[in-house]
């Protein structure tokens, strides 16, 4: 039985349609399932929408729409732009189906009968737009601390959940488990915020109705991060389902910045009062800005990845997220930069040997790519070796680590040195027929690695590659030392010369 990889993205509100803020978490979460599968693993990826609360029901209100309307239709725009990015989950889950409302109403239950949630009334701020209850003293300038957007005074009675009895088993958790929560830095920022002292969390409200109702109690609905949380667990099957047992602890949720407290404060405690084991890590990554401002409908500037995708590819825009900003940090989109980096890393650098690549082997052996020499090995094959070896050596940690930009840069530091050896060894000077044989088995053999490095990031582009090589077939699920081990497989195989792997644009 191979090792289990559960892997989950936030589940993201229908009241707005998708943005690149969406498309990176899910890119990111894409690339580390998909390089899981090729180690082997059994990986399950899950990712859906969040359609309930008052945000949701708010946003149908302006549109003239029920809620399950707007959901209806928002959900396919996150299902399409899955589609388009090339996304490989293995599950979508919406909040407003069954299993999902089942798993909400099994833990609600779990949670009580443990003597966590109890009546009382509610008397405080309420940020719509983060669904998020706030106290006076945690608002600035009487707005919402998170969004600056104005808050609302609510009064009503409302089910509590006992959250300060667990100030303490959290701070304890996350001591004692510093790998729970990354990067670093968000660590120490919650438990500075758990040494604050936590009180009780509202979790239900009387004043609208686009919800799960609370069990026994149909005036309350559940709180919208109660009932979207549960989503990691209903996916799998909660409370029975095959596969909880299989899957659950998941391996690693992967959220942005604005969303931390809720993964590591609310969820740890709730999986805690049921008595569920917690998920093994939170990896909070940073923020978008679009050419150096805040992304928002009203500067009119949010990047849409339909667009994107439609003017310059899909593998393109995913290459470009993971590479621009170490993961964890913020960073800035423009479409010179996303441009900048298509023209030099992905045309010139890797499109082009691979073009050069493939023409001189139809040039100077037929289309047919050549069995190494023996003996003809020097200096310049060494040099390949040695940065191929370097990059296996450092591979595994940096992207299991997330560290995508990084472990872009170390594959590309190889596509470099073959670049170098194109040059330095110009095949196209060589008169000696057995030492030209081994310059383009090399060349041929150095990119065949070289897609299964980029695999993950760039599906698309990787087939094509191997395609152009001559190989046959996908890169299969655990192939993955297989395929980055330099060898003679590319050795008479007939290449194919199928047009700009990355084109440049203007
Ligand atoms: O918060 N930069 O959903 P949401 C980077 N439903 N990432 C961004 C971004 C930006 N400018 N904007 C959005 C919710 N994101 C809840 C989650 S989970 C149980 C419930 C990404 O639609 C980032 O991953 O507001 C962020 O955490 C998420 O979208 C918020 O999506």
């Amino acid at each position: 039985m191979s090792k289990t990889f559960y892997i989950t993205t936030p589940i993201y509100y229908v009241n707005d349609v998708p943005h690149i803020g969406h498309a990176y978490t899910t890119v990111a979460t894409d690339t580390l399932a998909r390089y899981k599968r090729l180690k082997g693993f059994d990986v399950y990826f899950l990712t859906g929408t969040d359609e309930h609360g008052m945000k949701v029901e708010k946003s149908a209100r302006a549109a003239g729409v029920t809620p399950k309307e707007l959901a209806d239709s928002v959900v396919t725009r996150f299902k399409d732009i899955s589609k388009l990015l090339n996304i490989s989950n293995d599950d979508f889950i919406r909040t407003t189906e069954e299993r999902h409302k089942e798993a909400v109403r099994h833990i609600w239950n779990t949670v009580k009968a443990n003597g966590d949630i109890y009546l009382g009334h509610y008397e405080d701020w309420y940020c719509t737009p983060c669904e998020t209850f706030l106290t006076k003293s945690q608002l600035a300038d009487g707005k919402c601390p998170e969004c600056k957007r104005d808050v609302e005074k609510l009064k009503e009675e409302s089910y509590f959940f006992n959250l300060s009895k667990y100030t303490e088993p959290l701070i304890k958790h996350i001591e004692e488990n510093p790998e729970f929560i990354e990067p670093k830095s968000r660590a120490n920022e919650v438990v500075s915020f758990l040494k604050g002292g936590l009180k009780d969390l509202s979790v239900s409200r009387t004043t609208f109705s686009w919800g799960i109702p609370v069990p026994d109690d149909p005036k309350h609905v559940i709180y919208v991060w109660f009932d979207a949380l549960t989503n990691y667990l209903s996916s799998t099957g909660y409370p029975d389902g095959e596969g909880f047992e299989k899957y659950w602890p998941a391996d690693i949720h992967i959220i942005g910045k604005d969303i931390l407290r809720f993964h590591t404060v609310y969820w740890p405690a709730f999986l805690m009062s049921a008595g569920i084991a917690l998920p093994k890590k939170v990896f909070a990554h940073g923020w978008w800005t679009v050419e150096g401002s805040k992304m928002s409908k009203s500067l009119g500037n949010v990047v849409d990845p339909y667009e994107v995708v439609d003017e310059y590819g899909a593998d393109q825009f995913r290459y470009f997220l993971l590479r621009e900003v170490p993961f964890g940090q913020d960073g800035d989109f423009s479409i010179d930069a996303l441009k900048g980096r298509i023209n030099s890393e992905l045309a010139n650098d890797l499109g082009n040997l691979l073009s050069r690549t493939v023409s001189m082997i139809i040039k100077y052996r037929g289309g047919v790519t050549p069995a190494p020499s023996t003996g003809k090995d020097g200096e310049a094959e060494a040099a390949i070796n040695g940065a191929l070896a370097l990059l296996g050596d450092r591979f595994d940690s940096l992207i299991g680590g997330l560290n995508f930009s990084e472990a872009l840069e170390a594959i590309w530091a190889v596509v470099r040195e073959l670049n170098t050896y194109v040059e330095k060894s110009a095949p196209w000077k060589e008169e000696d027929s057995e030492r030209l044989d081994n310059i383009l088995y090399t060349l041929a053999a150095g990119l065949k690695v070289i897609s299964a490095y980029i695999g993950p990031f760039m599906p698309e582009s990787a087939q094509k590659l191997r395609v152009q090589l001559g190989l046959t077939g996908e890169l299969a699920d655990g192939s993955f030392d297989e395929e980055t081990r330099w060898d003679a497989s590319v050795s008479g195989l007939t290449v194919e010369k199928t047009g700009a792997l990355f084109p440049r644009v203007e």
